[in-house]
């Protein structure tokens, strides 16, 4: 396995980690328990290091999961986890953010109970709270790395002007946005250059376009009635017929490499630059072993042109998410 290092002098990991969410949430399309803690055992034994999870994918069932299965492996793996996001039962699609410093030192205690751990490798803010100063969560968060109850802090979806107020009280050590293909908008943001200049790793997430990206799905009828992606404008009615077309060009440039899409999809994320580490979601082996494959494989300068022709900047159709979770990206 490839290493990689989040900013210049953060801690090394694997060059792609695993995303685990789909596992216990989100994509219900195909869940099984036991090919999930096979996934998470094949994982380590591949060398993948970087483990990515956070308290409101079930919510706390995903953590659980990671928690169980990556016990006997603790020493050998590096936990991201989040905190954040509130989910509602009774909305299922709404989603409450805080970022207050109690909240903080609440949620710690529970993601390290069901991680089974003492210490989180990497702690992230899920999504920034337009009530709390950035300030204050990362004071709290600094607090928390003091105490040796986490390791290093990350932030998810901030803005460029956020990552640089919060990096001023701590160091940040992570920023997870989602980036692919058809989601440039961290190259239109600066996030990305942002994350080079001030020394902070760039996690892409959903570098599959959910899995839009590997060529594998045909129609949002596909999908069990209650995976998110039904939710998801760009996956839905006309959105998801114009977006097929971008990905039969994908699957031409693939196929021309001799490659799959995902892991052409995959090439081009890490080609983004040294301190960029994406975490593809899969909750089978098979993927699994497909996207470590990906690592290996280098991309010539015209491939990176001809995909970037393909995919310009804001290709896709439709929305990455329903108009109230866009609220939440911090802008
Ligand atoms: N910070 C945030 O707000 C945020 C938001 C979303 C996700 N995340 C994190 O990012 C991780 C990755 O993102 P993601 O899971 O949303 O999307 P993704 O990695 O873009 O795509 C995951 C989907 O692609 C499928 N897949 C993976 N590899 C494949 C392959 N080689 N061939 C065919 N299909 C393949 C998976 O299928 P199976 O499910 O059948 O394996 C799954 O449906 C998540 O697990 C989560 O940890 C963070």
């Amino acid at each position: 396995m490839h290493i990689r290092t989040l900013g210049p002098s953060g801690p090394q990991v694997s060059a792609i980690g695993l995303g685990c969410m789909g596992m216990t949430d989100f994509y219900s399309t195909g869940q099984d328990r036991a090919e999930a803690a096979a996934t998470l055992h094949r994982a380590v034994e591949q060398g993948i290091t970087l483990f990515d999870t956070a308290d409101m994918y079930g919510p706390f069932t995903n953590e659980d999961l990671l928690g169980e299965v990556l016990a006997p492996h603790r020493d050998r793996v590096f936990l991201a986890t989040k905190f954040g996001i509130l989910r509602d039962p009774a909305r299922p699609q709404h989603r409450g953010v805080s970022g207050h410093p109690d909240y903080v030192r609440q949620s710690v205690e529970g993601s390290l109970r069901r991680l089974r751990t003492d210490r989180i490798d990497l702690y992230y803010q899920h999504r920034i709270d337009p009530a709390v100063p950035v300030e204050d969560t990362v004071g709290a968060l600094a607090d928390l790395v003091a105490d040796g109850k986490i390791r290093f802090i990350g932030l998810s979806e901030a803005a460029t002007d956020t990552i640089r107020r919060a990096h001023a009280v701590h160091p940040v050590t992570a920023v997870q946005s989602e980036y692919s293909l058809w989601t440039r908008d961290p190259e239109e943001t600066g996030v990305l250059a942002t994350c080079a200049a001030l020394g902070i790793g760039f996690v892409p997430y959903s570098p599959l376009g959910r899995g839009f990206l590997t060529g594998e799905l045909k129609s949002p009828d596909d999908f069990a009635p209650d995976d998110y992606r039904r939710h998801s404008p760009r996956f839905q009615g006309e959105n998801f017929l114009r977006n097929l077309h971008l990905v039969e060009a994908l699957r031409q440039m693939a196929a021309r490499r001799g490659v799959s899409a995902s892991q052409l999809a995959l090439a081009w994320v890490l080609a983004q630059g040294p301190h960029v580490v994406p975490i593809p979601g899969t909750k089978r082996r098979r993927w699994l072993d497909e996207n470590v494959a990906a690592v290996a494989l280098t991309l010539t300068a015209e491939e990176r042109a001809g995909l970037e022709a393909a995919f310009p900047l804001r290709a896709a159709a439709g929305d990455r998410y329903p108009a109230e979770s866009m609220g939440t990206v911090n802008r």
